[in-house]
């Protein structure tokens, strides 16, 4: 399978500098309850975090919606719930992509019935030509065309996370 370089290591590494310092200007005199979700979001969700200057507080989640294809069944179940709750707090969820945008549909419904203070979505990549579910990022690192991409955290079938990149990788299913 082939893999071309989408967004390089040093790309990556100044928008995600520049993202910190946004929301970091943003939310002065706050704490931020940052929301992971995992895995494809950890690497991102890590690096924003130590480039934040307002204090912050880290959670984990796990969903699934893929298995191991590349479409969206648009079945989202939570496989690992955050370990705290999140009421009265302002709630960033840093996300690795949004696609058909369900996932982050169904996790800002949740999070609001749980009575968060406000929420807000940070992802990495946005592919809005694939959107079905009505949602939008209020801080988006790049804006990438409907192609299947994997590294920095995202998978293709769990692999190639470990990529310091985002290449696009040529899949024959779509
Ligand atoms: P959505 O619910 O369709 O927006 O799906 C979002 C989730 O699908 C992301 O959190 C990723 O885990 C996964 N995903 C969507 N597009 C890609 C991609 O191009 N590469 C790797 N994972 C992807
Ligand atoms: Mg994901």
């Amino acid at each position: 399978m082939q893999i071309r370089e989408l967004i390089t290591e040093d790309e990556i590494d100044k928008k995600v500098r520049a993202l910190a310092q946004q929301i970091s200007a943003e939310y002065a005199g706050k704490s931020l309850k940052l929301i992971c979700i995992l895995k494809g979001a950890s690497f991102f969700a890590c690096d924003l975090a130590k480039r934040i200057t307002v204090p912050v507080y880290l959670d984990f989640m796990a969903c699934s919606s893929y298995g191991d294809s590349t479409v969206s069944s648009g079945d989202i179940r939570i496989k690992k719930d955050l370990d705290a709750p999140v009421t009265g707090e302002h709630v960033l969820i840093v996300e690795d992509i949004i696609d058909s945008g369900q996932t982050l549909y169904y996790l800002k419904k949740e999070l609001s019935v749980r009575g968060a203070a406000d929420i807000r979505i940070c992802t990495l990549l946005d592919k809005p030509t694939r959107r079905v579910a009505d949602v939008r990022a209020d801080y988006t690192g790049f804006v990438i065309p409907d192609c299947f991409v994997v590294g920095y955290g995202l998978d293709y079938a769990q692999r190639y996370r470990n990529l310091p990149y985002i290449g696009i990788v040529d899949i024959e299913e779509r």
